[in-house]
């Protein structure tokens, strides 16, 4: 191993990827990126070297390409070679993935896929996969621990738990793998730094960043989907955790992969549940200005309230998230409210 050993991001150029990119160059890894740019921007790249101070190596294409993969084995030569891979690309948007099955399938399992053959033709064993709090379907008991029933209630979910399926059946019939499956609960905030964060296409799907969009006056007022769940306040309870500290997980999670040499799978998240309420009051405390809401009718497939039992994730990695739903919402302001249209603006 070199003294930098070398990792491969897919989806590099993505809101969770590009945090973890810096974290993990903080941490002393070269880190390689690719992407297709199919939602993400390639300006990201230059906001990266900016922070970092450092080269941003990276292949721009798509990850079910072989040819693209065996492109980032070559690049990475002279870095030293890939040790690990931590798989980020994939599509996300639970409704676009009801309407257009087939494609989640085809990227999201193609992908994966692609990226294993291509580790395997090239040596290397280490892998870091994005998993979701999603597979854990509607909870049955809160905090949500690793052993709890596993089921998808839709085509992204069930990319995500046939992936996990998927790399379980690998490392049983070949102990060469190694896999770190890193169940993430809600993803939120921005790089401190306000230059990089997260950067939707369209109508924003998740909660914070139309939150954001709404107090930068981009749209008129958020609409709270559901006040009649068995919550304190009625509204959606959400393990809400910062993404510089699922960027810090990434770390943790390689560290034990290359030390342990053996899979685990844990949750990353705080351990504690907000209400849309109390994240759009923490988003107006931090932006100086109160984010109107209205009340509207439950989304179809949204659970009451999902939150993580995160002890494994520290007994196993020793990490655990430390930043607070104040500086998640500060961080994301900061971001939002310099960028108001984004990367590209
Ligand atoms: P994102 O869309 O910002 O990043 C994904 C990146 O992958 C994008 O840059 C996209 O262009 C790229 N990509 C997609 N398909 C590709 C392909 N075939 N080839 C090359 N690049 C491709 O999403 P994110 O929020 O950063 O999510 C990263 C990972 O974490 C995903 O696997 C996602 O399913 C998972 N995840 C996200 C959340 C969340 O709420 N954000 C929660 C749990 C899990
Ligand atoms: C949070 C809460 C909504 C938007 C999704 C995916 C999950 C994972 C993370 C990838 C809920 C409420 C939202 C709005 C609202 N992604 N809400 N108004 O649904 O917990 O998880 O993202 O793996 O798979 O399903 O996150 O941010 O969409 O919603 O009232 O405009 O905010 O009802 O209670 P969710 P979210």
């Amino acid at each position: 191993m070199t003294a930098s050993p070398c990792i491969l991001l897919t989806g590099a150029a993505g809101y969770i990827a590009s945090h973890t990119w810096l974290a993990l160059q903080e941490a002393g890894f070269t880190v390689l990126g690719v992407d297709n740019f199919v939602n993400s921007s390639p300006n990201v790249l230059p906001r990266l070297r900016e922070i970092g101070g450092q080269p941003t190596h990276f292949v721009e294409g798509d990850v079910r390409d072989p040819a693209v993969l065996d492109r980032c084995f070559e690049v990475a030569r002279p870095l030293g070679g890939i040790r690990a891979v931590v798989h980020f690309a994939a599509l996300k948007a639970v409704g676009e993935s009801v309407e257009r099955p087939l494609d989640y399938f085809e990227n999201n399992l193609g992908g994966l896929l692609a990226v294993c053959q291509a580790m395997q033709r090239h040596g290397v064993f280490d892998l870091v996969f994005s998993s979701s709090a999603t597979v854990y379907g509607e909870p049955e008991r809160l905090p949500i621990t690793e052993d709890a029933p596993l089921r998808a209630t839709n085509p992204y979910g069930q990319t995500k738990l046939l992936g996990e399926e998927l790399l379980r059946g690998l490392g049983a019939c070949d102990a060469r793998w190694h896999v770190a499956t890193l169940r993430y609960f809600n993803p939120v905030g921005a790089h401190p730094s306000g230059r990089i964060g997260e950067d939707p296409r369209g109508v924003p799907n998740n909660l914070m960043p139309y939150v954001a969009q709404v107090a930068v006056g981009k749209r008129p007022h958020l609409n709270v989907f559901g006040n009649d769940y068995d919550t304190p306040d009625g509204t959606g309870v959400r393990d809400y955790i910062h993404v510089c500290d699922l960027a810090e997980g990434h770390v943790a999670a390689l560290r034990y992969l290359f030390a342990q040499q053996r899979s685990l799978t844990v949750n990353l998240g705080t351990g504690q549940g907000y209400s849309v309420l109390q994240l759009a009051q923490a988003y107006g405390r931090a932006a100086g200005r109160e984010v109107p809401l209205v009340f509207a009718p439950r989304r179809a497939g949204d659970v009451a309230a999902c939150y993580a039992d995160p002890a494994q994730a520290h007994a196993l990695l020793g990490w655990r998230a430390t930043r607070g739903l104040d500086d998640m919402c500060v961080d994301s302001w900061r971001w939002q409210s310099t960028n108001p249209g984004g990367f590209d603006s």
